[in-house]
C-alpha cells in the first residue's frame, strides 16, 4: 500500500530545509544491524575460532567481518547467523587477478561451507593508499571473482576496503574529495564497478588518527568520542551542517567525496573505526576510559538509528576494530591495543551488540547539499 503523506506537510517538510534536496532510491543491501565487529583470526593466542565464533552469536553480534581467513576459521561460522564480509589478504591478489580459473578454486578452496552464509567480499586493504603497487590487480581480481560468482551461482556483495587518508581535506565534509594522485586513475574505474554491481564502499574512519593529527585544530577528544554535552560541535561553513562527533563528519566527508567523482548513490560502509585502550607514553587519550567512552557511545550513537547530518535517512552500519588485541591499523605503532575483548573472551567495556542488532539501513536516501548563500550566514561559526 502506498504511503500517503498530506500535501501540506510534505510542503512543511521541504521548506524547512534551506538547502536543495535530492531523493535517490538505492538498492537495499540485506541489512541485519549496523553495528559489527572486525576479528582477525592470525593473532596468536586467540581462542579456537569456533569458540569465539559462539561467543559472538551470544553477545547478540549481527555482523563479522573476518580479516586474515584461513578455511578452518570460515567453517566455524558455518550456522551463525552474521551477515559475514571476508576480508581477502592483500597477498592473494595476484593470484585471483590471473584469471577466471583461479577465482574459482579460490572461492571453492575458502569461501563454500556447507552452509557459510557470507554477503560481502573485500579484495584487498588499503590499496589506494599504501599498497598502491598492488592497485593493478584489484580491478581484474574483482572481474574475475564477479565471472566466478556467475558460474558458481553465488551472489555475493565485492568490494575492498580503503584508509580515510585518501580523503582529503579531513575536515569539513564539504570540502572532501580523494587525493587528487588516485580520484580519476584509481578511484573512479572501483566506483564503476561497485555502482555496476551494486557494492557498496568500505572505509576505515579513525576518529582517534584525526583528532591526533592537526586536521581539526580544534577539536577535542570530546567531539571524537560523541560527548554529548552542550558546545561540543562543529559546523561545516559550507552546508551550515553542524557535526556533534567526529565520526558523523568523516562519514558525510567520504559521501561528499563520491559524490564530487558522480558515485553519490554507493552505500558506505564503515569498515573499521575503534579506540586503543593502550599506547606509547606519548598518547594518553590511548587509554581504557576513553577507549570505553569512544566504543560505547559508538554502539548507542548508531542504535539510534539516526542518520548523519547529509544523509539524515541513512543509519551508518561500522565495524569495530578490533575484537582481539593484536592486528595493527595501517600507520600505527604496532603495540597500541584496539581490542574490545580480552583473548579469554571477556569484554572489556560493556557494549550492548543486542540493541544494534534491529537496526537497519534504510532504502531510500536524502542526500543535502551545500546552499550558497545560506552556507555564508553560517560560516561565522567555523
Ligand atoms: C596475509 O599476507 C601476509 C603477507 O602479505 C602474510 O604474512 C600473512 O600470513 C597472510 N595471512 C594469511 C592468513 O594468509
Ligand atoms: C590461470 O592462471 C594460472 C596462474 O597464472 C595459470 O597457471 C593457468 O594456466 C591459467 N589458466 C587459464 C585457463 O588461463
Ligand atoms: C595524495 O597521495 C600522494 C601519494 O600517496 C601523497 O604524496 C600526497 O601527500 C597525498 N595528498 C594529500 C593531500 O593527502
Amino acid at each position: 500500500m502506498a504511503l500517503k503523506i498530506p500535501f501540506f506537510l510534505l510542503l512543511v517538510f521541504l521548506l524547512s530545509f534551506p538547502s536543495p534536496i535530492s531523493s535517490r532510491a538505492v538498492p537495499e543491501t540485506s541489512q541485519t544491524g549496523v553495528v559489527g565487529v572486525v576479528y582477525s583470526m592470525s593473532t596468536a593466542g586467540l581462542p579456537p575460532p569456533k569458540q569465539v565464533a559462539d561467543a559472538l552469536v551470544d553477545a547478540g553480534v549481527s555482523r563479522v567481518l573476518l580479516i586474515d581467513t584461513y578455511p578452518e576459521g570460515i567453517a566455524a561460522f558455518n550456522g551463525t547467523p552474521f551477515h559475514i564480509t571476508i576480508g581477502v589478504n592483500n597477498s592473494v591478489l595476484p593470484l585471483l587477478a590471473a584469471n577466471r580459473s583461479e577465482a574459482i578454486r579460490w572461492i571453492g578452496d575458502h569461501i563454500i561451507g556447507p552452509n557459510v552464509a557470507v554477503g560481502t567480499i573485500s579484495v584487498g586493504h588499503d590499496l589506494l593508499s599504501t599498497y598502491i603497487a598492488l592497485y593493478k590487480y584489484l580491478l581484474p581480481a574483482l572481474r574475475n571473482l564477479q565471472a566466478a560468482f556467475t558460474t558458481m551461482g553465488l551472489d555475493m556483495s565485492l568490494t575492498t576496503s580503503c584508509s580515510y587518508d585518501i580523503i582529503c581535506p579531513g575536515f569539513p565534509p564539504s570540502e572532501a574529495h580523494f587525493n587528487s594522485s588516485v580520484a580519476e586513475t584509481h578511484v573512479m574505474p572501483l566506483m564503476e564497478f561497485l555502482t555496476e554491481t551494486s557494492s557498496p564502499f568500505l572505509i576505515q574512519l579513525y576518529p582517534f588518527k584525526l583528532y591526533n593529527s592537526d586536521v581539526i585544530p580544534r577539536a577535542s577528544t570530546g567531539l571524537a568520542t560523541f560527548d554529548s554535552r552542550p558546545g561540543i560541535f562543529l559546523t561545516d561553513p559550507k552546508t551550515g551542517l553542524v557535526y556533534q562527533n567526529m565520526f558523523d563528519a568523516m562519514v558525510d566527508a567520504t559521501v561528499a567525496a563520491l559524490d564530487k567523482l558522480g558515485y553519490p548513490d554507493i552505500r558506505v560502509v564503515v569498515a573499521g573505526t575503534g579506540w586503543p585502550s593502550e599506547g606509547t607514553d606519548d598518547q594518553p587519550e590511548a587509554s581504557p576510559v576513553i577507549a570505553a567512552e569512544y566504543t560505547e557511545r559508538l554502539v548507542s550513537r548508531l542504535s539510534s538509528g539516526a542518520g548523519t547530518p547529509a544523509l539524515p535517512d541513512v543509519t551508518p552500519v561500522a565495524y569495530i576494530f578490533s575484537l582481539f588485541d593484536g592486528p595493527m591499523v595501517a600507520g600505527m605503532p604496532t603495540a597500541w591495543n584496539w581490542g574490545i575483548w580480552t583473548k579469554d573472551m571477556q569484554q572489556k567495556y560493556i557494549v550492548d551488540f543486542a540493541s544494534a542488532a534491529n537496526v537497519g539501513g534504510r532504502a531510500r536516501r536524502t542526500l543535502i547539499s551545500a546552499a550558497a548563500g545560506w552556507a555564508a550566514a553560517v560560516a561565522l561559526f567555523w
